[in-house]
């Protein structure tokens, strides 16, 4: 099998409205954080979102990639969902230490659920296009949500201040979440054909696009949820 150059999967360059948003997407998220971290309950909504995300990546490798997964990547899963179960402790440890017991049962928000609708979607129009079946799409999707988890922890890190204390745990799921993106990538190239390419660059795009259209919306309700939670912390003390 032909081995494709891992650089055709990196996030494209955007040009026009797509890039436009992009940076206003960005703007807006880091004075949100700004106001998330001004309240101790806006820090702990951080803290619960990253755990929500990362048990969803647990599901999705347990429950999706983990029963398909061919006998050369089992080591690889495995590895992959052993990473994103410390990064579920390291979160829930780090809001127990603010006080707060993570929930047993933590269910996205239904702007996430939305976004995993269509992902699952998208991967399961695909699947059949490709030799190797549904790895494949879950390898693409795969791809853009740890793309997304590079993006959205390079820009808290950035935001906080150096020696915040939530900076070390960061930096780690940072560090980690930029391997998963080259494992991804890495899987991918090994798992389709030169012909495929086409298929794949197609796929990618309509995950990317599902990504950037829950954006702005996103991006403005956790400015106004750090704002009220500022507020509310003032008019409480
Ligand atoms: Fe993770
Ligand atoms: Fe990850």
């Amino acid at each position: 099998m032909t081995v494709v150059h891992l650089a055709a999967f990196a996030a494209p360059r955007l040009r026009g409205w797509p890039r436009l948003q992009a940076w206003l997407v960005d703007r807006i998220k880091r004075a949100a954080l700004r106001q998330l971290h001004a309240s101790r309950a806006g820090e702990l909504l951080l803290l619960r979102v990253y755990l929500i995300g990362e048990e969803a990546t647990e599901k999705t490798l347990q429950h999706e990639l983990m029963p398909t997964a061919p006998a050369w990547l089992q080591r690889q899963v495995d590895q992959h969902l052993r990473e994103e179960q410390e990064h579920s402790e390291l979160f829930a440890a780090a809001m127990r230490e603010r006080g707060m017991q993570p929930p047993a049962e933590l269910r996205p928000d239904w702007l996430s659920r939305a976004k995993i609708g269509r992902w699952q979607r998208i991967a399961r129009h695909h699947a059949p296009h490709f030799q190797q079946g549904v790895l494949v799409p879950a390898y693409a999707i795969g791809l853009c949500a740890e793309q997304m988890a590079e993006r959205v922890l390079s820009r808290h890190c950035a935001v906080l201040p150096a020696d915040h204390p939530l900076q070390p745990l960061l930096a780690r799921v940072l560090h980690d979440e930029g391997k998963h993106v080259r494992l991804c990538m890495r899987t991918l190239s090994l798992s389709v054909s030169e012909a495929e390419m086409p298929h794949l660059q197609r796929l990618l795009a309509e995950a990317r696009a599902v990504d950037r259209s829950f954006g702005v919306s996103g991006a403005v309700g956790m400015y106004l949820a750090g704002v009220w939670l500022r507020l509310r912390a003032r008019f409480v003390e």
